[in-house]
């Protein structure tokens, strides 16, 4: 079956919609996820509060405090391993990511941030994975959001990306190390997920 897919620059690919059939699946999981690792406010390294809400799953998990950025193997908050990845939802991203040109990508974890209206991300490059190699596999599920993608330095112009419900967005090789946010989420009710918007991108952060 050839998917639609939308090419955003030369190794970034949108794929519409290519996660919605699993939608309701990807949202139960995502809950399951949250009742053993809670969604919470991280700190930048500056003492400043991220928007939005952010939990992890995988061998390790992405943290964030005045200590820096980092992975860690147990979620700080409760001291246990973080939730394991999901294989049903694993195999749409590895499908998706050897669609946009990247086959063999195993990911060894997914960060999971939630936006309620008004939360948005600044520019920054997703820096913290030991393996540039491989891309970043992101699947967005409720409230529309207005995603950028900048270039390799964090001022210049910007590509507006919409990613809507069930949207599947791959960047990697030279793209990999793109700047790139969200504008704040605007008020909206999707009938899956009310005022919010869920994000999932999933990386491999250990060489190993
Ligand atoms: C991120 O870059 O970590 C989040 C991207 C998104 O929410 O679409
Ligand atoms: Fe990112």
């Amino acid at each position: 079956m050839l998917l639609p897919s939308i090419a955003i620059t030369s190794h970034a690919v949108l794929f519409p919609a290519r996660a919605q059939h699993q939608d309701t699946d990807i949202l139960a999981w995502i809950h399951a996820v949250e009742a053993v690792a809670p969604f919470r406010t991280m700190t930048t390294p500056r003492g400043l509060p991220m928007k939005a809400a952010i939990t992890n799953a995988g061998t390790v998990g992405w943290v964030s405090d005045r200590h820096g950025y980092r992975y860690s193997t147990v979620d700080p908050m409760t001291g246990k391993p973080w939730p394991v990845l999901n294989d049903d939802v694993v195999n749409l991203v590895c499908q998706s990511a050897g669609d946009a040109g990247f086959p063999g990508f195993r990911p060894d974890v997914c960060l999971i941030n939630r936006y309620d209206v008004g939360a948005g991300m600044g520019a920054h490059r997703d820096e913290d994975e030991q393996d540039f190699s491989a891309p970043i596999v992101s699947i967005s599920l409720g409230l529309p959001a207005r995603f950028f993608f900048g270039g390799l330095e964090r001022t210049g112009p910007t590509v507006a990306v919409p990613l809507a419900h069930g949207d599947v967005l791959v960047w990697g090789g030279p793209d990999r190390l793109r700047y790139h946010g969200v504008r704040p989420l605007k008020p909206g009710s999707h009938p899956l997920t009310g005022s919010r918007r869920f994000n999932l991108t999933f990386r491999k952060a250990l060489s190993m």
